[in-house]
């Protein structure tokens, strides 16, 4: 509500200031636009770059899907070889068919678009080849792993093309689902926008032996939400799309299908959601508006599953959820909303088969994640200011400087950190707020107990304009580490510092 009111005030003032702006940009004559930036762009594209600056995300609707297609599922990466866990990484440059007859150029780990699913077991000893395929710069970072800051692939691990790099780390932490993408200086909008994403998934004993789905592809299935704009001749033209202030698209696509659909046994399917966009905010909901469970935050399982008749994720949260398939209405058209759009936009309509599935239970007790009173008692000791808008983005009055470490902080030792998102005369936008190399724990917002489905292992975390979170973050490893907003656009933009680890 807070945000709505807020939004309404600051697009109020936008209009006036859109209206102003465009009458200016009218009487542009060809001779002055060719001096500036917008060169290439047309009267149209500027217009619609206006419309696309006037509101910070949920003014362009997702197109509703057709539930044309089928949805795709990443493949397992294999192993190089079978007495270690071995992958090979390569970031290259591909073409997808996304539109029917029409060739797309994508970036792609391992393949034309996005990348394969990588499965971690808690105690392996990981090898990963990188390998730059692209003609520019890029790094291999794993979001959420909590690995010492040199195989942690931040800005300051860049691969040119051609190069390679081995990264050796042990996997510490618990069951959850993380993902990997790209983190050049300044690229990583564009980098990711093109298709670099991937997921791994982490398995220990305790995910092993909850009876919760666990077919991968079947019943076990991972969803990565990104918006796109894809231009006349159906390209990805990243410059064109790009907005300061987060780039959004209207086209919906779900691991990288369009229209998708997805056919489910009459059975209980565990959605691993990733929101894998640059910029836009989704709150997830079944049409019908019946309940589902959700089982795990960014990091791994929740206590207990929550029962949710909608989940908002921020860029780069993610949320693992139960939905009963036996159990809900088959005279429905069930589909999955994202009610961030006014009237609900389509993401991905369910086909339930007549097949019934297993019968996976949904344990009471999924997880022993705790917040001690020991540590809900700490101090703040380090406070991070998020401020501004377009690139004008700020942490604490500073932009990103790749040689000034903003942080430091003891290896193994629990600080707490005090996030404040200041608005500003427009009112502001929330950040989702990510720290690399560590899982944390949220205390609290703006001083008040948290909601249940929020106490569990989180990696980013939204904050509202005006809001104050806290969270406890502990770093098992050394290094230096990326703290950010993962509005992707923000971050390139320089809301971005750095944490040193000793
Ligand atoms: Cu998804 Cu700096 O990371
Ligand atoms: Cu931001």
């Amino acid at each position: 509500m807070k945000r709505n009111l807020l939004l309404l005030g600051f697009m109020s003032l936008l209009t006036i200031f859109v209206l102003s702006a465009c009458a200016t940009n009218d009487e542009t004559t060809s001779e002055e636009n060719s001096d500036s930036k917008e060169e290439e762009k047309d009267d149209s594209t500027m217009d619609q770059d206006m419309e696309g600056h006037m509101d910070h995300d949920e003014e362009v609707s997702l197109n509703n899907s057709t539930g044309e297609n089928e949805l795709e599922i990443p493949s397992v990466l294999e192993s190089d070889n079978e007495d270690e866990v071995a992958y090979t990484v390569r970031a290259q440059k591909g073409e997808t068919e996304i539109f029917d007859g029409t060739e797309t150029k994508t970036y792609g780990y391992n393949g034309d678009f996005l990348g394969p699913m990588l499965r971690f077991h808690k105690g392996d000893k990981v090898k990963v080849k990188t390998v730059n395929e692209l003609d520019e710069e890029t790094t291999f970072h794993w979001h959420g792993l909590e690995v010492p800051g040199e195989a942690d692939g931040g800005p300051h691990e860049s691969l040119k093309p051609g190069e390679e790099k081995l990264i050796e780390f042990e996997v510490t932490q618990e069951a959850s689902t993380l993902w990997f993408h790209p983190h050049p200086d300044g690229k990583t909008a564009e980098q990711v926008y093109n298709g670099l994403a991937g997921l791994i998934y982490i398995e220990d004993d305790n995910s092993k032996s909850l009876d919760l789905p666990n077919k991968y592809g079947e019943n076990d299935i991972p969803l990565i939400f990104q918006d796109r704009t894809f231009d006349d001749e159906k390209q990805l033209n990243y410059s064109a799309a790009m907005n300061e202030d987060g780039t959004i698209g209207e086209t919906s696509l779900i691991n990288g299908t369009l229209n998708p659909k997805l056919t489910v046994n009459q059975e209980k399917v565990r959605l691993r959601l990733l929101n894998g966009s640059n910029a836009r905010n989704y709150t997830f909901k079944l049409n019908t508006g019946e309940s589902f469970l959700q089982v795990a935050t960014d990091g791994g399982f929740l206590n207990e599953p929550k029962k949710l008749d909608e989940i908002t994720l921020t860029p780069s949260e993610r949320a693992e959820i139960v939905i009963d398939f036996s159990k809900l209405n088959k005279e429905d058209e069930l589909a999955l909303i994202n009610t961030e759009d006014e009237d609900g936009s389509i993401l991905l309509p369910f086909e339930v088969s007549d097949q019934t599935g297993e019968d996976s239970g949904i344990p009471e007790k999924l997880n022993d994640f705790s917040i001690t009173e020991e540590e809900m008692d700490l101090p703040v000791s380090k406070e991070v200011e998020l401020f501004g808008m377009m690139d004008k983005v700020t942490i604490n009055g500073k932009k990103f400087d790749p040689d000034r470490i903003d942080f430091t902080q003891e290896q193994g030792e629990t600080e707490v950190w005090e996030i404040y998102n200041k608005p500003d005369e427009m009112g502001g936008m929330i950040h989702p707020f990510h720290i690399h190399g560590a899982q944390f724990k949220v205390l609290s917002r703006d001083g008040e107990k948290l909601p249940e489905n929020e106490q569990g292992w989180k990696d980013t975390i939204s904050v509202e304009p005006d809001e104050t979170v806290k969270v406890a973050v502990q770093f098992k490893e050394k290094g230096v580490y990326m703290f950010h907003c993962h509005n992707l656009e923000h971050e390139d933009n320089g809301m971005m510092g750095q944490v040193k680890v000793e």
